[in-house]
């Protein structure tokens, strides 16, 4: 499990292992677009503020994973024990 930081209003969510990012945000009321849900269409692109992503979409290039600064909630996790997310 890990955490998510919600940086507009400082909400912390945790994110078990069973659940995605989205699903844990959709269950706390956060909207986020999506269509996809298995990391091929980019949608759900979400702004990293801090912490390190686990990507685990088809969409960003090399260079863009390796920058860090945003995921696709919908199937990527992360590799710090939180992620500040800008929402
Ligand atoms: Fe398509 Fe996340 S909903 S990449």
């Amino acid at each position: 499990a890990f955490e998510v930081e919600l940086a507009g209003s400082g909400r912390v969510l945790s994110v078990p292992a069973d659940r995605t990012v989205l699903q844990v945000l959709e269950a706390a009321g956060v909207l986020v677009l999506s269509s996809c849900e298995e990391g091929t269409c980019g949608t759900c692109e979400t702004g990293v503020l801090e912490g390190v992503p686990d990507h685990r979409d088809s969409v960003l290039t090399d260079a863009e994973r390796a920058e860090g600064r945003s995921l696709m909630v919908c199937v990527s996790r992360s590799r710090t024990p939180r992620l500040v997310l800008d929402l």
